[in-house]
């Protein structure tokens, strides 16, 4: 397609997402997902693995990966056996050299990926006075967060530059918008990979290749279980947020948001100071949880003894 007609479809995606959504629902068409190549980070575990068994379902052949290879085989293994299809790359994302050999194995099995969806993360709970000797914790969200999706989407970028399409979805957090108290480095490393994407997506526009940032609030999931404080929080299930991934896939849009994530956006934009008054408030009135002050150890999966979202 040439860039002009190519750049008109791009600018009327999202607005006319809703009418191509209901042709579809009745003329009884499939998921604009079947036969696509959905490759999902994080796939072991939550969100990653909701989203990966809805995409299968939908008809995408979907690529796993996350670190531990016998859960992704799980999980291949039951998309399989329910008439979907999967492969398994096991591969640790903050590790540069296993994320090009990954970005290689996938190119050469696959050819270019059609969506790639950068949900593998690692989130971080913990007042700043009981991080000064915390340095790590910087790094850790960093290269999780930031660092391993920015050079796994660049190594799979040119392919799909190449084929005049492609979409990147990137699970980012309504803090991106709030600003929350206690999560300066988790959330500074969610807003680097959503800044980073949003230039991307201006450069790649006139190729076909999209980008969308998923603001989610709290989805209940091993990332928020060791935290109390969540417990009687409303909560989408990772079912209901790997719907709102899927169809971000099928709709691309710029971002997925929350109300309460855009008032937060608002006010900081209009009334800075009195939001971050506000935030001062709340930060006192929810104190670190035990185990950020104890600064225990890590737990299973990359989460921190003081997650959250
Ligand atoms: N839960 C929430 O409330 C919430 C809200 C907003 C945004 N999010 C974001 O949603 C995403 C998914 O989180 P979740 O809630 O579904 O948590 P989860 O169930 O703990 O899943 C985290 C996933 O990330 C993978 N992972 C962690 N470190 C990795 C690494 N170094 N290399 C490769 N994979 C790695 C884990 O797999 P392995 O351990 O097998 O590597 C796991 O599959 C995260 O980016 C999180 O920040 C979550």
């Amino acid at each position: 397609m040439s860039p002009l007609p190519r750049s008109l479809g791009l600018l009327l995606q999202s607005p006319t997402a809703p009418a191509r959504r209901l042709a579809r629902t009745l003329t009884g068409a499939p998921s604009p997902l079947a036969g696509r190549t959905v490759l999902v980070t994080g796939a072991s575990s939550g969100i990653g693995e909701a989203t990966a068994r809805a995409a299968a379902a939908r008809g995408a052949r979907v690529l796993l990966v996350a670190r531990r290879a016998e859960e992704l085989e799980r999980l291949r293994g039951e998309i399989e056996e329910a008439g979907g299809s999967a492969a398994a790359y096991p591969c640790d994302l903050t590790d540069g050299e296993s994320v090009d050999a990954l970005v290689a194995s996938v190119l050469a099995e696959h050819g270019a990926v059609d969506h790639l969806v950068n949900n593998a993360g690692r989130s971080i709970r913990r007042s700043l006075h009981l991080s000064y000797d915390r340095f790590h914790d910087v790094e850790r969200t960093i290269a999780v967060n930031y660092l391993g999706p920015v050079r796994l989407t660049m190594g799979l970028l040119p392919a799909m530059r190449e084929q005049g399409s492609g979409h990147v979805v990137n699970v980012v957090t309504w803090g991106v918008q709030m600003k929350a108290p206690k999560f300066g480095a988790y959330i500074a490393s969610k807003t680097a990979l959503d800044t980073w994407s949003r230039i991307a997506g201006r450069e790649t526009w006139g190729d076909g290749v999209t980008f969308t940032n998923m603001r989610f609030a709290l989805v209940r999931t091993p990332m928020v279980a060791p935290t109390e404080a969540y417990a009687d929080q409303r909560a989408l299930t990772p079912e209901q947020a790997a719907a709102k991934v899927v169809r971000a896939m099928e709709d691309r849009p710029l971002t997925v948001d929350t109300l309460p994530g855009r008032v937060g956006e608002v006010l900081n934009l209009v009334a800075p100071r009195l939001s971050d008054y506000l935030f001062h408030l709340l930060d006192r009135a929810q104190p670190d949880s035990a185990a950020a002050r104890s600064g225990a150890a890590s737990l299973r999966s990359g989460s921190d003894p003081a997650p959250g979202s």
